[in-house]
Order: structure tokens, then C-alpha cells, then sequence
């Protein structure tokens, strides 16, 4: 088996206490392989960067660079996150384009390309991650690197029309016709970009999966739906229920049962529409009236981004005006929470939780949906409320899926999950977790690098 070389801009460092189930993953099948993980180091300078920073553990070695301040600013703060995320989010009217971002995007690319090349073996398998870095195989190829290479894309791909509004879409996404394999969520994130390509690309689909570049080289895209690590979720969420901070929040609830949202702070992830949906709970179903206590968790992210920073504010008003006229002496109907909690500690928080809100107006997958499932008690599960736009609801058929727009359609769910009966709710669950068992994380590393190695 070839040497896997995984790049991404974030870099989980054996140190790394916080790392989530996918840099897990990736860390595990670098030790199954061998392998190097390289990315940013997490830090800005003043001053050209230096060499890059290794660090080896065992059979895996760590790769990162520092990057210029103002480069930084420009792929990241700039290109990567006021442009290409919300572009791929499906909202035009957020995108921000700037000449000068984009240069200091490519310019990271072409940093990273100059970085790793020497690095780099001639059987490697390197596998690249996310939208910060969709030029990178085009450039490493024109260092004459002629290794396997792999792309996925976390998150969603909009419909061919906006990806062609972007100015400079062309350049910037037939460069993926590069790599020999490039991975979506779903299947219509795949079918997205066969249409783009067709449309806008001046490629050619040869056969659905098999794709011809503008420079007439082939490659493969596949469909291939991220997950989580099933079975250590549901024997961590098992053993969390002993945990101080998980017993003292039951304590807190009681009698009352709770309903639970965890989510970066981003525009993607509908917080605002979710607010007004529980609003709308609360005034529609008045029978239910101090039955449920709605923990959001959303820890700040990417807080040098206006839109970002707006928001924040809008959902601290939003919050302050339910809770000031829903609460009474004795209950605050929203608990709204902006500090990351634990992860063994919120797999606790999860199955104490009788309805799970997972509401995006737009997500790739949404690994907290599959969590908050895998998090559950067999025997008492809760009912998972999930946005049809949402990558995981193409598999999470047994939720109570809704549209995020419609605010009554969502404040139902809430009402119908907090009341099902349990027979229902176990139906229901049990069917999901199958599917879970099925899919989990590893199946989804081994699955996209089996199609890499044959494409
Ligand atoms: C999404 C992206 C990831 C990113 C993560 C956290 O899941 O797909 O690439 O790492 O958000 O965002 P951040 O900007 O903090 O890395």
C-alpha cells in the first residue's frame, strides 16, 4: 500500500486533545498506511515564512507552514471564507469577490504546492480536503508531481448557474480535473458538478463518475457521505451520563425534558430561522407551554468575518426577546451557550436530550444530526429533527425532516418529536442507527481510498 499524504489547511497535531471524529479518522488511516499530514501550522508572521515545521509520530509525520499575515487575511478570512463559503452555501447575495482576495488565495495554494513538492514520493496517495484548497492538485501537477491524487469537498456544491457567477469559476474549478478522484457528499453534489462541467467547464461526462477535462484528461467523481465513528459515540454518550457536568445539566432540567442544538456559529447552520421556529412552538402549541428547555450550543467561529460577527448579534437579541417573553421565574424556555463543551461531555448532553434540532438552511452532511443519533439510549431514544438540506437527510430518512424555512412546519416537528411515544421514537431510531453501524467513518475513508487507488 502506498503512502497516504493528507492535506488540509487545518492540521490536527498528535497533541491536538480536541481533535473531532474526522481528524481521527484521518490520523488512523495515516498510522494504517504510513503516512505525512500537512497544512497551515495554525499560525501568521510577520516576516517570509520559514521552512516548514515537522514533527513525526511513529510512522506519521506532520508537515505544517506559517503563512504571512496578510495572506492569511486574503485565503482565508478573504477567498476561502467570505467568497467560496457562502457561494457554496447557496448564498450569492453574501458573496464577496475581490481581485485581490483571490490572488492571495492562489498565492497560499501555490505556497503549499511549493512546500510539499519536494515531500512528496512518486507512488504517494495524497489526498486533499476542502474548499481552501481546490487549485492545489493543478498546481502540484505543474511541479510535475504525477502522483495519485485525491480531492474531497466537505461541503455542498450549488447548482452549476451560481458556481458560474463566481468570476474566475473556470479557472478555479476545472483545476480539479487534476486530481484522478474528486469526492462530494451526496449524490446531487455529484450530479451538480458533472453539470457544471458539462455546462460551464468545457468538459465532458463520459459515463456518470468518469469525467473528461478541458485538457482532455480524465478523471473520476463519486458520491461518498462523511460520517462519524459510530460505535465510540454510542459507548462514550454510555459511560457519559456519570460525568459531573452531564448529571448536573439533567438536574437542571428536571422535570422538564430538553431539546438540544449544537452548532458552529455560521449563517449556513439557520440559527436565526431555528430561534424563530421555537418561538413559534411556543406561541402554537401552548398545550406543550414549560415542557421543553432548548439548549443551543454555538461556539464562536470565524470571528474576523463581519457577516460572522453580525450574526452573533442578531441571535443574542433574538434570544434575550424569547427568553423575555416566554420565561417565567422558574424557567428559561432558551439556554443559548457560545463556549465549545467536551466532546465525550456533549455525547452525554446528546442522549439526555429528547429531541435533537438540526436545522440548516444548507450543510454538506451535518455531523452532529448522525451524533446526536449514535448518542442515543436504545431503550428511550430521542426523535431527531432534521433540514431537508442537510447532506445527512439523504440518509437520515426516519427524522422528522422540515423545511428550515418554514417556521411552523419546524415548530410541529418540535411539538410531534417532544410527545412521540416510545415505540415510535425506538422505530424509528433503530432504523437510523443500522444505517450508521453500516456507515461509519472508517467505512468512508476506506471507500473513497479503494476508488482512489483504482481510479
Ligand atoms: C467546515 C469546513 C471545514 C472547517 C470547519 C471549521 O466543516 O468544511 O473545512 O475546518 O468548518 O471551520 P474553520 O474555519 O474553523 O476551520
Amino acid at each position: 500500500m502506498s503512502r497516504l499524504v493528507v492535506v488540509s489547511n487545518r492540521v490536527a497535531l498528535p497533541d491536538e486533545t480536541r481533535a473531532g471524529g474526522l481528524a481521527i479518522a484521518l490520523r488512523a488511516a495515516l498510522k494504517e498506511r504510513g503516512g505525512l499530514w500537512f497544512g497551515w501550522s495554525g499560525r501568521t508572521v510577520k516576516d517570509v515564512p520559514g521552512p516548514v515545521h515537522t514533527l513525526a509520530d511513529g510512522n506519521v509525520q506532520y508537515a505544517t507552514l506559517d503563512l504571512l499575515r496578510e495572506d492569511h487575511e486574503q485565503y482565508y478570512n478573504g477567498f476561502s471564507n467570505r467568497t467560496l463559503w457562502p457561494l457554496l452555501h447557496f448564498r450569492l447575495d453574501m458573496v464577496d469577490y475581490d481581485r485581490a482576495i483571490y490572488a492571495g488565495y492562489r498565492r497560499v495554494n501555490a505556497l503549499f504546492a511549493e512546500r510539499l513538492a519536494p515531500l512528496l514520493r512518486d507512488d504517494d496517495t495524497v489526498w486533499i480536503h476542502d474548499y481552501h484548497l481546490i487549485p492545489l492538485a493543478a498546481l502540484l501537477r505543474e511541479r510535475g508531481i504525477g502522483c495519485r491524487i485525491g480531492f474531497f469537498l466537505h461541503v455542498p456544491l450549488p447548482s452549476s448557474d451560481l458556481v458560474a457567477a463566481l468570476p474566475e469559476h473556470g479557472r478555479l474549478f476545472s483545476a480539479l480535473s487534476a486530481c484522478d478522484l474528486v469526492g462530494f457528499q451526496t449524490q446531487r453534489d455529484l450530479e451538480r458538478f458533472q453539470d457544471y462541467m458539462r455546462l460551464f467547464g468545457h468538459g465532458r461526462v463520459l459515463e456518470p463518475g468518469l469525467i473528461e477535462g478541458p485538457g482532455g484528461r480524465r478523471f473520476r467523481a463519486g458520491a461518498f457521505p462523511i460520517s462519524i465513528d459510530t460505535a465510540h459515540i454510542a459507548s462514550q454518550a454510555a459511560a457519559a451520563v456519570n460525568k459531573p457536568a452531564v448529571r448536573d445539566l439533567r438536574t437542571s432540567l428536571a422535570p422538564r425534558q430538553m431539546a438540544i442544538g449544537v452548532d458552529r456559529l455560521d449563517y449556513s447552520k439557520g440559527l436565526p430561522e431555528r430561534f424563530s421556529a421555537f418561538k413559534r412552538y411556543l406561541t402554537r402549541h401552548p398545550d406543550q407551554r414549560g415542557r421543553l428547555t432548548y439548549l443551543q450550543i454555538a461556539p464562536v467561529s470565524r470571528g474576523d468575518v463581519d457577516a460572522y460577527r453580525n450574526l452573533r448579534h442578531e441571535l443574542e437579541r433574538s434570544a434575550g426577546h424569547i427568553n423575555g417573553s416566554h420565561a417565567e421565574p422558574d424557567w428559561t424556555p432558551l439556554r443559548y451557550v457560545n463556549r465549545n463543551v467536551p466532546h465525550a461531555t456533549l455525547t452525554g448532553f446528546y442522549r439526555a436530550a429528547r429531541v435533537g434540532i438540526v436545522t440548516p438552511l444548507r450543510d454538506g452532511m451535518n455531523l452532529v444530526a448522525k451524533e446526536y443519533v449514535a448518542a442515543q439510549d436504545p431503550a428511550d431514544p430521542g426523535v431527531l429533527v432534521l433540514s431537508i438540506f442537510a447532506g445527512a437527510a439523504r440518509e437520515l430518512d426516519q427524522a422528522l425532516l422540515i423545511n428550515p424555512y418554514d417556521l411552523d412546519g419546524v415548530a410541529d416537528a418540535i411539538a410531534s418529536a417532544a410527545t412521540m411515544p416510545r415505540d415510535r421514537r425506538i422505530e424509528r431510531w433503530h432504523a437510523m442507527m443500522e444505517h450508521l453501524r453500516a456507515h461509519d467513518i472508517a467505512a468512508w475513508r476506506r471507500d473513497f481510498l479503494q476508488a482512489l487507488d483504482a481510479a
